[in-house]
């Protein structure tokens, strides 16, 4: 089944057709800057942007990036405050007449790497770790996801939470070196093999289309491995989710 899936990021907010049985992208991406706002109605003019350009007539999936609990954002993350308590499926089919299935963008990225990507069969604790504006983190136990898994909150040291410290948007913001910002990662990924001992790690988001120059700086005892899907994963994710919800009513299953 053809279902479009769409990314929302801080920085980017994209969308592609896809296959959501065979887990294939259909069409080029489709990007539009996030909006400076990163507000509920100027985001969702941007949805209905992305819907019109492929002139797409079902159901929507879309990986969000707060926590998202029964379609309702729960956190502002790096969003604009006026999104807490917001229910977006809503507000997404109001603006757009379609039906939409939102989930957080790391989850999202997790259900396309356990279903078609590296994750694929793995049991134990796969964790989906997307680097971008924000830490994103996806967990799935024997396969079941376990949602809204938020890593990046961790506080450390000064900092409120340890994706201002360890993110891609750290890197920018401060003028890092790709050598100085994974080594923040690698901390990142200490203190979660502490918290978590999961037994994979995927690395995922806009980031890690550079793992070959940065992979050396990662020192933990987990095996970290990166997402073939790369930054496709939350497009497809989504779609993936997209159509478990039409056949299943719900989201936490089996990947
Ligand atoms: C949010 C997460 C999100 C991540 C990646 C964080 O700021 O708290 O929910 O998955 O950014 O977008």
């Amino acid at each position: 089944m053809e279902i479009l899936g769409i990314d929302i990021g801080g920085s980017g907010i994209k969308g592609a057709l896809v296959n959501a049985e065979t887990g294939e992208m259909l069409t080029e991406r489709y990007r539009i800057p996030t909006p400076s706002s990163r507000k509920p109605e100027d985001m969702a003019e941007v949805i209905s942007q992305i819907v019109d350009h492929f002139d797409y007539k079902g159901p929507v999936g879309c990986g969000f990036p707060t926590i998202v609990k029964n379609g309702v954002c729960m956190s502002a993350g790096n969003l604009h405050s006026s999104w807490v308590g917001v229910n977006i499926d809503e507000l997404f089919t109001k603006v757009t007449g379609h039906e939409f299935t939102v989930l957080n963008d790391a989850d999202a990225a997790g259900y396309a790497s356990m279903n078609y990507g590296v994750g694929k069969g793995k049991d134990g604790l796969v964790l989906m770790i997307t680097i971008g504006t924000g830490l994103g983190s996806g967990a799935f136990y024997n396969g079941v996801l376990l949602p809204n898994f938020e890593l990046g909150q961790i506080p450390y040291k000064k900092y409120k939470k340890i994706e201002e410290w360890a993110a891609a948007s750290a890197k920018e913001r401060e003028g890092l070196t790709l050598e100085r910002w994974g080594k923040r990662f690698n901390k990142f990924l200490k203190l979660v093999e502490l918290i978590i001992s999961p037994d994979l790690i995927i690395v995922g988001g806009g980031t890690s289309k550079k793992w070959g120059e940065f992979n050396h700086l990662i020192t933990i005892e987990t095996d970290v491995v990166k997402a073939e899907l790369m930054n496709h994963a939350g497009i497809i994710g989504a779609a993936v989710a997209c159509l478990r919800e039409q056949h299943h009513g719900h989201l936490s299953e089996k990947a």
